[in-house]
C-alpha cells in the first residue's frame, strides 16, 4: 500500500515574480481566482501551495499528466479527483486517497492507498489577545473532560498549549478523513494519547479515538512534529464504501514528513493558463499577515 507526507515550509517562500506567475498558470482557474482573492500574502501562498502539493501528488504518484487532472471540491469542500477516472490500464489499484492542510508556517499533504485519509498542521502560537486560562475558557467545548485534564496535567503553560494542539490536529485529521468539515460535534471524538513525547524523527501511531464513547478499532493516527512548534495528525480510516477492506494490523511504521522545496513542487508541473501580470501586480500589494498574527511568537 501506498503512504506519502510531503511538507513545504511556505513561511519562509518569498516568491519571486516568475515564480508566482508560473505557479498561478500551473493550477486550476477557479482555485487561482479564489487565492488572488485572499487579502494576505501568507494565505495566498499557503493555499497555493497546498494546491501545488495536490497536483504534484496526483502527478507523481498516480501518474496522471498534470495538464490532464482535474480536481473538484465535495459539498463540504474536500478535494476530490474528478478525472480523469481511469488511471492507465492497471486492474483495479487501490483507491488512493488524500487530504492537505496548511496552518502556521507549513502546507501539507498526506495520501494513502486504500484508506481515507485526513491531515492537519497545527502551530502552537500564543493566544492573541487572552490568557491562556481564559483562552481555554473559551474553548471548553471543543474538548471532552477527558481531554481538558490530559491538555491541562502539561507542567507549563507553553506545554499546555502544545497539548491542546496536539489534540486540534487530531480532531481536525479525523473531520478531515471523513470529509465533514463543520458541523460535527467535536466532543463525539475523544483520544486518549500516550505518555510518549512528540519528536521531528519519529511519528507516533499509538492514539486511540473513542467515538461515541467507543474505541474505533480501525482509526489509526500517526502524529509528528515538523520542528518545535508545528503538530500534524494523519488519520487514517477504513474507505468510506461497502466492502472496503478493514485495515490491516501489518501497516508499515508510520513515517515523519519529506520537506519539499519550490523546485521540488513545479518539478512536474506544466501550464494550464496563460501568463496574467496582474496576478503578480495584485500578490505584491498584499501584507504578508495581520499586524497582530506577525506579533505574535510562541514562548518556550
Ligand atoms: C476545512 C475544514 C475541514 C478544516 O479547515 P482548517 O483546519 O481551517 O484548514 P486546513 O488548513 O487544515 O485545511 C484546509 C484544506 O482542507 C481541505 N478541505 C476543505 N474542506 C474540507 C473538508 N470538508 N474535509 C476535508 N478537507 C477539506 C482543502 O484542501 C483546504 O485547503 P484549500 O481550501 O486551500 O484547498 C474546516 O471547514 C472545518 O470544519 N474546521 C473545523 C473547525 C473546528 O471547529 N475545529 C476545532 C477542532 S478542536
Amino acid at each position: 500500500m501506498g503512504s506519502v507526507r510531503w511538507a513545504f515550509r511556505c513561511g519562509s517562500w518569498t516568491p519571486s515574480r516568475s515564480e508566482w506567475l508560473f505557479a498561478a498558470r500551473c493550477i486550476q482557474r477557479e482555485e487561482k481566482d479564489r487565492i488572488g482573492q485572499f487579502v494576505f500574502a501568507k494565505d495566498a501562498k499557503s493555499a497555493m501551495a497546498g494546491r501545488l502539493l495536490l497536483r504534484r501528488f496526483v502527478c507523481e504518484r498516480m501518474g496522471i499528466p498534470w495538464s490532464e487532472i482535474r480536481l473538484e471540491r465535495s459539498p463540504k469542500g474536500k478535494p476530490y479527483l474528478a478525472a480523469p477516472l481511469k488511471i492507465n490500464s492497471c486492474p483495479e489499484p487501490l483507491a488512493w486517497s488524500f487530504n492537505v492542510s496548511h496552518q502556521g508556517d507549513y502546507a501539507v499533504l498526506a495520501a494513502e492507498q486504500g484508506m481515507q485519509v485526513g491531515v492537519d498542521v497545527m502551530k502552537t502560537t500564543m493566544p492573541g489577545s487572552s490568557s491562556v486560562p481564559e483562552f481555554f475558557r473559551i474553548m471548553t467545548r471543543q474538548f471532552t473532560a477527558h481531554e481538558w485534564s490530559a491538555i491541562q496535567s502539561a507542567d507549563s503553560e507553553h506545554q499546555q498549549l502544545a497539548a491542546f494542539y496536539r489534540h486540534w490536529a487530531l480532531k481536525e485529521s479525523f473531520i478531515k478523513a471523513i470529509g465533514t468539515g463543520l458541523g460535527f460535534n467535536l466532543q463525539r471524538a475523544e483520544f486518549h494519547l500516550t505518555s510518549d513525547p512528540l519528536t521531528q524523527e519519529r511519528a507516533l501511531n499509538q492514539t486511540r479515538m473513542q467515538l461515541d464513547e467507543e474505541e474505533e478499532e480501525d482509526w489509526i493516527f500517526e502524529e509528528s512534529l515538523l520542528d518545535a512548534d508545528h503538530h500534524v495528525a494523519v488519520a487514517l480510516g477504513p474507505e468510506d464504501k461497502p466492502g472496503s477492506t478493514p485495515l490491516r494490523p501489518s501497516l508499515p511504521p508510520p513515517t515523519t514528513f519529506t520537506l519539499l522545496s519550490f523546485s521540488d513542487l513545479i518539478a512536474s508541473a506544466s501550464p494550464l493558463t496563460q501568463e496574467d501580470p496582474a496576478y503578480w501586480d495584485s500578490f505584491e500589494k498584499k501584507a504578508e499577515a495581520p499586524q497582530r498574527q506577525s506579533e505574535t511568537h510562541t514562548s518556550h
